[in-house]
């Protein structure tokens, strides 16, 4: 009996102390996390994305790549968003990767302008951008999910690991496949988030070694033909093409009918159906209505949890996402 008392007494003391611990440790992510601290914070990004891509739907797609982007390189901390500064001479949004193409950065101001107005110094830059996603996602395709907050800002950028991490669209599966595992992320939650690929544009020189000297056995050959058209060797410009010819601002499953279709513009989307694991999945989006759906959602979520900044790393940057 005393002996199970003086258990019970330990245990309690192990728990009290673990609780009191815990904060001092390390605090995570989780829905709502502003619900006290600025109450409108998620409606505040909900209208702003909504006001912008109502406007111009391409700032969803860029918004949802601006993510992706963010937590491939330092975690989801908006090192994507650092403009060039003493301290980070040559940032992210130097590289090859993002510029020109990401794109929504005045969305992220606007909001960020916004929040600060109604609540100072309290929402990072890091959540604008994982509840923009969201929002996105959920304007362009229905796509509706809770995303954990809490995330804190970093204060590095630099151009030299963007190449390091994002993969590029010549990848084949095994080094997609790695790219995300570093990251955390499975194979089942790249292939849903290529999904993404059914919305947005690309500039012609992601894909032209596809179409030049020969048009890639990978590639449909009359998609090779019509791509030409619209991308001719040796332009002086560097054109834009929507990245799914058929519903090319709703987000969906489209995507991967054209991936089975040899009609997705990269190498990269070819892959997945390289192995029989990827493929399988490709075709389940193709045949099953709303697995696509359920299953981006749940790698966002995934997506946002890469090397997050919970308090007390990091920071909340102000009072604009650039400095
Ligand atoms: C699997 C590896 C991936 C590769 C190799 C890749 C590569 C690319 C490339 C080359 C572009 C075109 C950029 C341009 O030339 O303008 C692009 C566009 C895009 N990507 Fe990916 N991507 C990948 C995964 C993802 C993921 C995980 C997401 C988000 C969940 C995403 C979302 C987008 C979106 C929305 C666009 C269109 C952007 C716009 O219209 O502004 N991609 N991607
Ligand atoms: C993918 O590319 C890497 C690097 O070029 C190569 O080592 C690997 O064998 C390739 N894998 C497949 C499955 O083609
Ligand atoms: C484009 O440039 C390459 C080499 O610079 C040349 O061989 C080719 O003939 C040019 N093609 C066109 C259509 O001008």
């Amino acid at each position: 009996m005393e002996s199970k008392i003086s258990i019970l007494v330990t245990c309690l003391t192990f728990a009290t102390a673990f609780q009191l611990l815990l904060p001092l440790s390390e605090a995570s992510l989780k829905v709502g996390f502003y619900k006290k601290t600025c109450p409108r914070a998620e409606s505040i990004v909900k209208s702003t994305v909504r006001s912008f891509v109502r406007k111009n739907s391409g700032l969803g797609a860029g918004l949802i790549r601006m993510f992706f982007h963010d937590c491939f390189v330092r975690g989801c901390d908006a090192s994507v968003l650092l403009d060039p500064s003493p301290a980070n001479p040559d940032p992210e949004k130097n590289s090859i990767p993002n510029n020109p193409s990401l794109r929504g950065y005045e969305v992220v101001d606007a909001a960020k302008a916004a929040l600060e107005k109604e609540c100072p110094g309290v929402v990072s830059c890091a959540d604008i951008i994982a509840l923009a996603a969201r929002d996105a996602s959920f304007l362009l395709g229905k796509i509706s999910y809770k995303i954990p907050t809490g995330r804190r800002d970093g204060k590095v950028s630099n151009n030299a690991e963007v190449l390091q991490f994002l993969p590029a669209p010549f990848f084949n599966l095994s080094q997609l496949e790695a790219s995300f595992a570093i990251k955390g992320l499975s194979t089942a939650d790249m292939v849903a988030l290529s999904g993404a690929h059914s919305i947005g544009r690309s500039h012609c020189s992601s894909f032209t070694s596809r179409l030049y000297p020969n048009i890639d056995w990978t590639m449909s050959q009359r998609f090779g033909f019509f791509l030409r058209r619209l991308c001719p060797q040796n332009a002086t410009v560097d054109g834009v093409v929507p990245q799914n010819f058929f519903k090319p601002n709703r987000l969906s499953a489209q995507y991967y009918f054209n991936v089975e279709s040899l009609i997705a513009l990269f190498f990269s989307d070819w892959t997945l159906l390289t192995s029989q694991k990827t493929a399988q999945q490709v075709d389940a989006y193709t045949k099953v209505p709303g697995l696509f759906e359920a299953d981006f959602a749940k790698a966002m979520v995934n997506l946002g949890n890469v090397e997050v900044l919970t308090w007390p790393k990091g920071e909340i940057r102000g009072p604009t996402c650039r400095l």
